[in-house]
């Protein structure tokens, strides 16, 4: 949740630390410092606030470090401020760090130390490592000792005063990546911090650590043994990590949906054989008895989509499962369950419990994931990349896009291999597929229609999104966004649900997004319109292009594109994302760093 960088090179430290703080803000936004290596000592900055007000802190002061370490904070242990910020030092100031993670038995260490004498500045977990990290030995020593001390998760980037123009990095459940530049190096929680100079790099395991300076690198294990270690080159392009032009990143990445699409299916769906392929899945087994799709917000209502894709086209029973939920559990499984752990960052703390815990159980794993190396992917069996690109905007959008995406396509690949697939619909489906991405730039190309809605919606303080079917997870979806960003209180439900006690909220100040999707439950979600409008709630309806009966019920609407009923949640969700993205704007949110929330959810 926090963001991490370090470098050490040949440009001035503070710029690289800067700029990699900015890529890193949407991890944690709280509060933000650095510490550099200056004249032999360090120096340690940092503020309560947004990078921002960092920066004006360091405005008018010269540094001149080639080697330093930085931090944005997302608040766990101790209130966002000054002295709770990162970089922490320990008493003596001879050594500077920053954390990621927490640090479970944090109390019973800080007895012990300051029982010993040792003064604190913080209340945060991290301070402890700081001390603990003091004495006597090479600092290499005094981190392989410090280490077995430790409980709970930690990335951590480390630069001591006794030698200049070194970093130290640690990994243990949280993420950390060495990026390899020409005679400069990074160390950073996440690859966009250092994509500006480098695509190369090492994803560093559980339990290792890392020593940098300008001249090269090295890679041990905690219990002092040199690893060897391969260089990735991560297929990310710079210029995806900026704004390119859009007010935020959010909106940036709903508009790169249609081409996030298409790259989800290249290589995956060929045409001319009337097959999907997948070719990371080539000793895939088609023998699995059940499948249980474990995930967390967003990603989890990409797994409910999944089950029905996969229910549908596989005939094998899919459970969905909050993987908070699940980790706690004493779930049943065997070698027979496929567990599909869908993450985009692969970092999410309860989705990798999740998966430790089933493969435990004997269970196998495949994991649909966006980030190349991450931590989920080291642990499944199989992986399949959603090809999203970096996603940045706190709100995840288009890695949802490629979620959905994905859990259909492994739905028809292994319907297909296992003969459950009802005859001519694959066939359909790779008629209509490449027709998607057009029909979403239609819907993009509305955009201020969606605006013009939002404008008459923002002051409403209760929205219920409802949907039936493949329109079940796009309503709590569409909530999610809309609550996550624009902090008004927003319920997914299923429509036919409402009887049972939401339409109780009904009134003319509550608004209702209606999803009306295909086929026999289209008439049951325009039943559920009706009932809203007798208790004169306000409704917006989304519905397929032309569909003149929801349009004389609805007080207003909002068209798709008409495609097979299976993809029209690939379509229905760029005006959801939209609506929610207008709604928060007009109401003068932040966005790209909506408040409490971080991006990768590395803690628990
Ligand atoms: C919502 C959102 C979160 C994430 C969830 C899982 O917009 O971004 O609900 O979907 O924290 O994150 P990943 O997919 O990285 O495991």
């Amino acid at each position: 949740m926090c963001g991490i960088i370090g470098y050490v090179g040949e440009r001035e430290a503070l710029c690289v630390l800067l700029g990699g703080l900015r890529r890193l803000e949407y991890r944690g936004y709280d509060s933000a410092g650095v510490a550099l290596q200056e004249k032999g000592r360090i120096v340690v900055v940092r503020k309560v606030g947004k990078i921002g007000v960092l920066e004006q802190e360091l405005a008018g002061k010269t540094f001149t470090s080639r080697c330093g370490i930085g931090h944005t904070r997302w608040a766990t242990h101790g209130v966002p401020a000054d002295h709770n910020a990162h970089p922490h030092t320990d008493c003596r100031k001879t050594l500077a760090l920053v954390h990621n993670g927490i640090i479970e038995n944090y109390r019973a260490l800080r007895e012990r130390l300051l029982a010993e004498g040792h003064r604190f500045l913080s209340e945060t977990d991290s301070e402890v490592v700081a001390h603990l990290l003091e004495g006597d030995g090479s600092p290499l020593e005094r981190i392989l000792r410090t280490l077995p001390l430790l409980e709970g998760s930690y990335a951590l980037c480390i630069l001591f005063a006794e030698e200049p123009g070194v970093l130290y990095g640690v990994r243990q459940f949280s993420p950390l990546i060495l990026g390899i530049g020409d005679g400069e190096y990074f160390l950073a929680s996440d690859v966009p911090a250092f994509l500006e100079y480098t695509r190369k790099a090492v994803f560093l395991e559980d339990g290792e650590i890392v020593r940098v300076s300008k001249d090269g690198w090295e890679v041990f294990h905690r219990t002092g043994e040199k690893c060897s270690k391969t260089v990735f080159t991560v297929p990310w392009d710079p210029v995806s990590a900026e704004r390119g032009g859009f007010k935020h990143f959010m909106l940036k990445e709903i508009h790169e949906q249609p081409r996030v699409f298409e790259d989800t299916i290249a290589g995956r769906v060929n045409l001319a054989r009337g097959e999907v392929e997948f070719e990371e899945l080539e000793d895939f087994p088609l023998d699995f008895s059940r499948v249980v799709a474990v995930a967390c917000g967003t990603a989890c209502h990409a797994g409910m989509l999944g089950k029905l894709y996969l229910e549908d086209f596989v005939h094998v029973p899919v459970d969905v499962e909050y993987a908070s939920e699940f980790r706690y559990r004493d779930p049943l499984l065997d070698e027979k369950t496929l567990v599909l752990a869908i993450s985009q960052s692969g970092e999410t703390a309860d989705t990798l419990r999740a998966v430790e815990l089933a493969k435990q159980k004997g269970a196998r794993i495949l994991a649909v994931c966006n980030v190349l190396g991450s931590s989920l992917t080291r642990l499944a069996d199989w992986t399949v990349y959603t090809r999203a690109g970096i996603e940045i905007g706190v709100a995840s959008t288009k890695a949802f896009l490629a979620q959905m995406t994905v859990l259909l396509l492994f739905g028809l690949f292994w319907g297909k291999r296992k003969g459950t697939l009802p005859p001519g619909t694959m066939e359909s489906l790779l008629e209509e597929m490449p027709t998607l991405p057009r029909k979403m730039r239609t819907l993009l190309s509305r955009e201020e229609d969606i605006h013009v809605l939002a404008r008459e919606f923002y002051l409403f303080k209760d929205f219920l999104y409802l949907g039936r079917g493949l329109y079940y997870p796009l309503a709590l979806e569409g909530a999610l966004k809309l609550k996550e960003i624009s902090y008004i209180h927003a319920e997914g439900l299923a429509a036919g649900e409402m009887k049972h006690g939401p339409i109780a909220l009904i009134e003319p100040d509550v608004a209702s997004f209606v999803l009306v999707g295909q086929g026999e439950r289209r008439l049951k979600v325009l039943g559920n319109i009706e009932e809203i409008k007798a208790r004169r709630g306000k409704v917006i309806a989304l519905c397929d292009e032309g569909d003149g009966e929801v349009r004389g019920k609805a007080d207003y609407v909002v068209e798709i594109p008409k495609t097979l009923e299976v993809f029209s949640p690939l379509l229905a969700i760029v005006p959801l994302q939209l609506f929610a993205y207008y709604v928060a704007l007009e109401k003068g949110c932040d966005v790209d760093q909506p408040r409490n929330l971080a991006k990768s959810v590395t803690v628990e």
